[in-house]
């Protein structure tokens, strides 16, 4: 008999997913391109389920059920383009290649392109959840040709995170949708991520907590609007006692954070579209920072400033922090959804942002009570431009919001870096502003440039030759 489905690259994730499809009943055929790894596989795992372990990647694709369906988790970059010229000579026409790596958008266009014109139909697929998720239940982001999606929907919507009965996995749309969908879930992540660590910061230096103590407030946030994996997981990373010494864990590890690229790639996506992603984007500066670490070793003796620490009622402090997290929370979702929206008109994708909220809800990092909001946001206003825009959004910012000026001005006085909670502060006041100060940058602009500005009191566009006689001149419509 043959396998429903292939998977070639069995590090951690790819190993994971075929086990996943494997216990669930559907016939897997495994395949590493160093041969030693598969018979790894299958002395680990082989009696898990229908699994057919392949040496090389002919018995690979002679293993598979025809149109066949080849899974590709590689590490992404040229390891992707280089899996596909190696199958593409041993495919029939209506194979489906399936990269299921976190690959950047352009790249899965291309290769589509180039699949397409070999007969062979690509799908770049997103797939979050770690390693647990991609075993027990992922959240699946699939993109491509829809008849292609529907080859394998039955095993992708099989093997996701199931939320209220509902699969974490639906066709998000053309080309390169689903990367570029998951990239933005990563955005979305780090942003997630540097609040917590913000948040973490100021409990830590302001109102003087420890580690443990602070994993304490994460379990109870946890249990409410903040409900969310990351900050489940905050807790116990925050509990952990180091076995060398003693102490936490956190207080040992290097402070320099590391990062792959969908965090970037989706800032310098943001500044292409021309929307505003300040939060996304500091979070990826912040990382950015932390990795100068020499510099700021010298700072650190250099420039001068506060040393955060006391002062503050603790409680009230520790409430402000949490209505903070949540407000910059909202922010960080609502400017990443408006980028989906943005980039979807742009590519004509067509996506669905409440059912990317919906497979959103379960087995991937960003999981989420709230999501549950954002999708019920968007099932009565399908074409939303703004997520804070909705009564829910709306008023939970405002009750949150004079808790938020508070730590702001708390963290700036005391010289704690906030980079992602101001900057979903300034987001917000700059965006519900009717009036503001770009009519100067206009000003200045026309003055060094003659780039000439529009009237609120006229149609058409305008000069004024500021140096010379000080004349306006209508320069258009
Ligand atoms: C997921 C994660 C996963 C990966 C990130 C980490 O959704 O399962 O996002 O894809 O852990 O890419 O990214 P950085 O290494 O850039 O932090």
């Amino acid at each position: 008999e043959k396998s429903r489905i292939g998977v070639t690259g069995l590090a951690v994730m790819g190993a994971n997913l075929a086990r996943n499809m494997a216990r669930r009943g559907f016939p897997v055929a495994v395949h590493n391109r160093t041969t030693s790894k598969t018979t790894e596989f299958m002395k680990d795992f082989g009696d898990e389920g229908p699994f057919t372990g392949a040496e090389t990647l002919q018995e690979f694709v002679d293993a598979l059920e025809t149109p066949r369906k080849i899974v590709v988790m590689v590490k992404a970059g040229k390891p992707v383009d280089a899996v596909i010229d190696e199958l593409a000579p041993l495919l029939d026409a209506g194979d489906i290649i399936i990269d299921a790596g976190n690959s950047h958008f352009p790249d899965t266009d291309r290769r589509t392109a180039y699949c397409a014109e070999r007969n062979l139909r690509f799908m770049g697929i997103g797939v979050s959840g770690g390693e647990e998720g991609a075993l027990l239940g992922p959240s699946i982001m699939p993109g491509g040709d829809v008849a292609a999606y529907s080859e394998v929907e039955e095993i992708l919507t099989t093997i996701a995170a199931q939320v209220d009965g509902t699969p974490c996995c639906t066709h998000v749309g053309a080309g390169g949708a689903g990367h570029y969908v998951k990239m933005v879930h990563n955005g979305i992540e780090y942003a997630d991520i540097q609040l917590i660590a913000e948040a973490y910061d100021l409990l830590t230096h302001v109102a003087g907590l420890s580690a443990p103590e602070i994993g304490k407030i994460f379990e109870e946030w946890n249990s409410g609007d903040l409900e969310s994996f990351l900050c489940e997981i905050t807790a116990k990373v925050l509990a952990k006692t180091d076995d060398t010494t003693g102490g936490p864990l956190v207080d040992v590890i290097a402070d320099q954070a590391e990062q792959k690229g969908t965090g970037r790639w989706t800032a310098m996506n943001a500044l292409e579209l021309g929307v505003p992603l300040t939060g996304i984007t500091e979070a990826v500066f912040a990382r950015t920072l932390s990795s100068l670490a020499d510099e700021r070793q010298k700072a650190s003796t250099t420039l001068g400033g506060p040393t955060p620490g006391g002062g503050e009622n603790r409680d009230d402090l520790v409430e402000d922090i949490r209505q903070a997290l949540y407000a910059s929370k909202v922010v960080a979702y609502a400017q990443g959804f408006a980028q989906m929206r943005a980039a979807s008109i742009e590519q004509g994708w067509d996506l669905d942002l409440g059912s990317m909220a919906t497979i959103w809800r379960g087995g991937c990092i960003i999981r989420a009570q709230f999501l549950n909001r954002i999708r019920d946001a968007y099932a009565e206003h399908p074409d939303l431009d703004n997520l804070l825009m909705v009564p829910y959004f709306t008023e939970a910012v405002a009750n949150a919001q004079d808790s938020w000026r508070r730590v702001v001005t708390t963290a700036t006085e005391q010289g704690v870096a906030i980079p992602a909670f101001s900057s979903s502060l300034s987001y917000y006041d700059g965006y519900r502003r009717e009036r503001g100060p770009a009519n100067l940058i206009q000003g200045l602009r026309d003055f060094f440039g003659a780039h000439g500005y529009r009237r609120t009191d006229a149609d058409g566009s305008f000069h004024t030759r500021w140096a010379q006689d000080g004349a306006e001149v209508r320069t258009g419509d």
